[in-house]
């Protein structure tokens, strides 16, 4: 998985005049299950049309295999694409709608060839004996394994998937997302994916692209991007997230609210101002006077697993997940560890994400429900 073989270099893509991807710069490895993820308009079709050779980048250039591929047309590319819209032959059944695009191949195969082709991606598709079967009589997931195996019969390098699962039901999306993965693995072929979905990319990726306005704002492993979020734009797209400013005040320590709060971030200059990402499940609730902080509860809702409370910090509120309940109006103390907060430069996110304030109904009766400023926290620095 260590090779490369795409690259996107400097590539700007501009419909009369706007531009839409803003000078990407993107590796992708072979047999990598690779996603872009961004809110609608950001740009992930556009770049997948580039990778496809559907669309031809206004600057920049294409490689494959090291190979400046700019002016190579789709069908010439070793690349194949699945989208939401299955676009299968209705008029054929699930053999003859696999078997299409061998049929085509010049030079021509055998037919057993073709036969023992088909017959293998059915399997793998998880669709045997199905190959009689009429498309229009089977269910969305089963046609969309027919568009997927009817993409992977003609043996691509690549399989661009544009949102393939947003027809189906969440059900069946997860168990999609499943398939998709083994898939990948067992043809041992380089997935590029398309979602808007965060849950989706998360589950599915080796590796997460995401993308905002054009622009690549994050690249890395699920874990990276979820961890250790590069701004405010990813905090927020990815999972739930406080986001509130803080100080740096040295390697290791932060600023917020006034508090000083061990860290595991350094390099930042003395006194740089920051934005400060704590996850809603790594606050600890405990007793007022144990707590670095003090806050009240403004709302609860129960998840199955824990409760999602929002605690009110003079008038900016955290969504924090918790096994405890602790009723509403309820002062309660909060605890960090020192992995539970990271640090993230300042952009032009900052301030636009992170506030849960729009959560909670008594948000205008409860006014400046403060922090007791005054008080000396036992973990303070
Ligand atoms: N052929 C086109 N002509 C003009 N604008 C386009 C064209 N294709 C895409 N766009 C614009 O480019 C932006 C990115 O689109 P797209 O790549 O489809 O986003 P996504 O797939 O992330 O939703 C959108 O603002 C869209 O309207
Ligand atoms: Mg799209």
């Amino acid at each position: 998985m260590s090779k490369e073989l795409i690259r996107l270099s400097n590539c700007t893509m501009a419909f009369d005049g706007e531009v839409v991807l803003n000078n990407i710069e993107l590796s992708i490895n072979d047999k990598e299950f690779l996603t872009l993820l961004g809110p609608s308009g950001c740009g992930k079709t556009t770049t997948l049309r580039i990778i496809g050779g559907f669309q031809k980048p206004t600057v920049g250039d294409v490689f494959f295999d090291g190979v400046r591929i700019n002016d190579v047309p789709p069908h010439k590319r070793s690349v194949n694409t699945v989208f939401q819209k299955y676009a299968l032959f209705t008029h054929l059944d699930v053999f003859e709608n696999i078997a299409f695009g061998l049929q085509m191949l010049k030079p021509a195969i055998s037919k057993e060839e073709i036969s023992s082709r088909v017959m293998e991606m059915l399997e793998i598709v998880s669709l045997k004996g199905f190959e009689r079967r009429e498309v229009s009589s089977l269910s969305g997931g089963q046609q969309q394994r027919v568009a997927i195996a009817r993409a992977l019969v003609l043996r691509p390098k690549v399989l661009l998937l544009d949102e393939p699962l947003g027809a189906l039901d969440l059900r069946l999306r997860k168990d999609m997302q499943n398939e998709l993965k083994r898939i990948q693995q067992t043809m041992d072929i380089t997935f590029i994916y398309v979602t808007h979905d965060q849950e989706e990319a998360l589950a599915m990726s080796d590796t997460v692209v995401v993308m905002d306005g054009g622009v690549i704002q994050q690249i890395g492993t699920p874990e990276d991007i979820y961890n250790e979020p590069k701004n405010a734009f990813v905090a927020d797209f990815i999972g739930e997230s406080n986001i509130v400013d803080g100080i740096m005040k040295r390697d290791g320590v932060v600023e917020i609210f006034g508090r000083s709060f061990k860290c595991l971030d350094g390099g930042f200059a003395p006194d740089e101002p920051v934005d400060v990402v704590i996850r809603p499940e790594d606050v600890d609730i405990v007793e007022v006077g144990e707590g670095m902080l003090t806050g009240t509860v403004t709302n609860i809702t129960f998840k199955g697993m824990q409760y999602d409370i929002i605690v009110d910090f003079r008038g900016f509120k955290w969504l924090i997940q918790t096994t405890d309940l602790s009723p509403v109006g309820a002062r309660i103390g909060i605890k960090i560890d020192p992995d539970g907060i990271h640090i993230m430069k300042k952009s032009h996110y900052s301030g636009m994400f992170g506030d849960y304030s729009s959560y909670s109904a008594e948000y205008d009766d409860i006014g400046d429900a403060s922090i007791e400023a005054e008080e000396e926290p036992e973990d303070d620095l």
